[in-house]
């Protein structure tokens, strides 16, 4: 079995307020992306790694991947405007012998060969893809535009899903041929009726969005 890993880090990043792409912005001494990228590259699961770099920044992206000794690096592209857009140039790139993809977001450096091989196990019990999550703790509100609480939503079966989500190639080329968009893969999947488990995530992949996140990511490290 021949295990693809896209790594989407085209996100523009708005709200770290800087002059560079979030996955560029400085985690401990590297680049955010160096630290997704070695861990993906260190991962006994993976078995080749396509870059999908903000525009204009793929040759940044394989410089580092070449500074970082990442010899599974076959690829970087550019990315798209939304995150969909972004996945599907990744999958462009995949060879023929991927046989699963892990779709992984550049913006949760923290990913373990432990988690990675939690949502692969599923795929070989006939799922058509795997996420990680963990269950929602805190009370949900849905609120309105002018800060008023309109209902509260129960949490229970409420799962906060991260990534890396695997899923078998064929099914994710499928999710993805018609143009539809989703701010996960697993959404996609789902919506063309496959059957998508969640696993046990890690509080540690937390998506770094805001300066507050960059600095907490980086007292994990
Ligand atoms: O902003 P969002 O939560 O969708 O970002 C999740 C991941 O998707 C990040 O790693 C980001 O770099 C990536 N992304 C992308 N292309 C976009 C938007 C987001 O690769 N157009």
């Amino acid at each position: 079995m021949s295990v693809w890993a896209i790594l989407v880090a085209a996100g523009r990043g708005e709200r770290l307020g800087l002059d560079q792409p979030k996955a560029f912005a400085k985690l401990g001494e590297d680049p955010l992306l160096a630290e997704p990228l070695r861990r993906l590259e260190e991962s006994a699961w993976v078995d080749a790694i396509v870059m999908v770099a903000p525009p204009g920044w793929e040759e940044p992206a394989i410089l580092l991947a070449e500074e970082l000794g990442c010899g599974k690096v076959v690829a970087a592209v550019a990315g798209g405007q939304t995150r969909a857009d972004s996945v599907r140039a990744g999958l462009a790139e995949l060879g023929a012998d991927a046989l699963v993809v892990l779709v992984h977001d550049a913006a949760r450096p923290l990913v373990t060969d432990e988690v990675v091989g939690r949502v692969l196990a599923p795929l070989s019990e006939g799922w058509d893809g795997a996420v990680p999550g963990l269950p929602v703790a805190d009370t949900l509100k849905r609120v309105d535009g002018k800060g008023a609480i309109v209902e509260t939503v129960a949490r229970d079966g409420l799962w906060a899903v991260q990534t890396p989500q695997a899923f078998p190639a064929d099914v994710l080329r499928r999710a993805y041929a018609d143009g539809g968009s989703a701010t996960d893969c697993a959404a996609l999947v789902e919506a063309r009726g496959g059957r998508v488990t969640v696993v046990e995530g890690d509080p540690h992949l937390l998506k770094v969005t805001t300066r507050a996140d960059l600095e907490r990511v980086a007292s994990w490290l």
